[in-house]
């Protein structure tokens, strides 16, 4: 989400900047161009050339605007911003930036920016819980700058306490969910979200299991489009999320545990986004032990048994929720995801090809229709699995379904 974004890194003196470097590469690596201002105060714990190397730009120092006449401006960077980020902040920045003192190119360049504004304060816990701290924060928040609590963890002066800055992937995904928890509309503000993720496995035995190829993607990537969207979001998955952003989360395996955890929440839910593939079919009989192959075998048979289709069952459950379904098809995709939008009555199904390299299982893209009960479609061409994601609950709500 980063890709193409201006990101303005301003650093400021404490020992947390060491972890700056790694910062400035965790955006570059998610897509991000970034700049970067540093106070005189933080040279002192990261050079200027780090940071220029890392950021392969050159880094606005002191030391650079005395040496360059025709140096770029604080303007010049902040127009070039899509956002600031004040890292690490301290107590001195943050007083000056509540009181709005421009005495140096950091602070002019924050009083100058009319773009979105993040910081990380890190700093010793006594200055941290400071009255005269505390008041500055309260100010910058008032401001409309959005403040990141610092972590408890070990602090340069060798005891735990709060005070220290988060790790530099931590902090990507921090600016980023606020950023667009910012952006977004909050179309999704008060509702509770329910999405379910990744496929089921049924035991054969001790050590096997019947699964599909289902890594969740498509899943996390709507319960993350949801918590931008201002929604509070559970979800329901056999694999582990990227965690990271703030959501309820449920672990289940089999068929079975997802509809326990499906029907348990579903009351208190406003949107269900059925995005796993549970396994339709499961062993009657699950073996106790190892199934162990014979000499002369050529082959096994195994008895399945119909799995209950969850969906459907919903349907006596149902009072305000609006339920949405995914349909992995191989073949007759709008066809058969049609049959499946009115079996089960859905509000709106999914219709996404699977069986291909491009998009479907287990890659980050995706592509498909969206198919409404009103008879209504939107055709969705192949892009991120986290933009299909958004555009689907931008559809979801400019139908009034919710
Ligand atoms: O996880 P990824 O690797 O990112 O891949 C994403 C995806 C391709 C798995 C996803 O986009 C998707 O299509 N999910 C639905 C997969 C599926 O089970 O499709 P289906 O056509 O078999 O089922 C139709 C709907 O009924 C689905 O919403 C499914 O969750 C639901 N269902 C299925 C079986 C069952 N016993 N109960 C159900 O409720």
């Amino acid at each position: 989400m980063y890709q193409g974004k201006h990101v303005l890194v301003i650093v400021s003196g404490g020992i947390a900047a060491y972890k700056i470097p790694q910062f400035i590469r965790d955006l570059i690596k998610q897509g991000a161009e970034v700049q970067v201002i540093m106070t005189q105060a933080a040279s002192a714990f990261v050079t200027a050339q780090t940071l220029a190397v890392v950021s392969r730009h050159p880094v606005y120092d002191e030391h650079y605007l005395h040496t360059n006449t025709t140096a770029i401006s604080h303007l010049d960077l902040t127009i070039w911003a899509d956002l600031v980020v004040v890292a690490p902040a301290t107590a001195n920045i943050l007083a000056k930036m509540a009181a709005g003192i421009a005495d140096d190119l950091a602070t002019t360049a924050l009083l100058a920016t009319n773009k979105p504004i993040f910081v990380f304060p890190a700093m010793n816990d006594q200055m941290y819980a400071a009255a005269a701290t505390q008041r500055n924060l309260a100010q910058l928040r008032a401001d409309q700058v959005t403040v990141f609590e610092p972590e408890n963890g070990f602090l340069a002066e060798g005891y735990a306490a709060k005070g220290r800055m988060p790790e530099p992937t931590t902090m990507v995904s921090l600016i980023m969910n606020a950023w667009q928890r910012q952006q977004t509309a909050a179309i999704l503000a008060g509702k509770h979200v329910l999405v379910t993720a990744g496929g089921t496995r049924e035991a054969i035995d001790p050590v096997r299991y019947i699964g599909n190829h289902s890594s969740g993607k498509m899943g996390w990537a709507l319960a993350q489009a949801a918590y931008w969207a201002g929604a509070t979001v559970t979800v329901i998955s056999s694999v582990a999320g990227p965690q990271t952003f703030p959501a309820e989360t449920v672990k289940v395996t089999s068929t079975a545990d997802l509809q326990a955890a499906v029907d348990r929440l579903f009351s208190k839910t406003d949107l269900l986004l059925m995005a796993a593939a549970p396994a339709d079919f499961r062993m009657s009989t699950p073996a106790a032990n190892k199934i162990k192959k014979q000499a002369d075998q050529a082959q096994l048979q195994l008895t399945l048994v119909k799995n209950p289709d969850i969906l459907a069952s919903l349907k006596p459950l149902r009072k305000k929720q609006v339920v949405v379904g995914f349909a992995a098809e191989t073949q007759r995709l709008l066809a058969n995801a049609t049959t499946k939008l009115q079996q089960k009555q859905l509000d709106l199904i999914v219709a996404n090809p699977v069986g291909r390299t491009d998009s479907g299982f287990d890659v980050d893209q995706n592509q498909g229709t969206l198919l409404f009960a009103d008879g209504s479609q939107q055709v969705l061409p192949l892009m991120s699995k986290i933009a299909m994601a958004q555009t689907i609950i931008t559809a979801i709500t400019a139908k009034k379904l919710l």
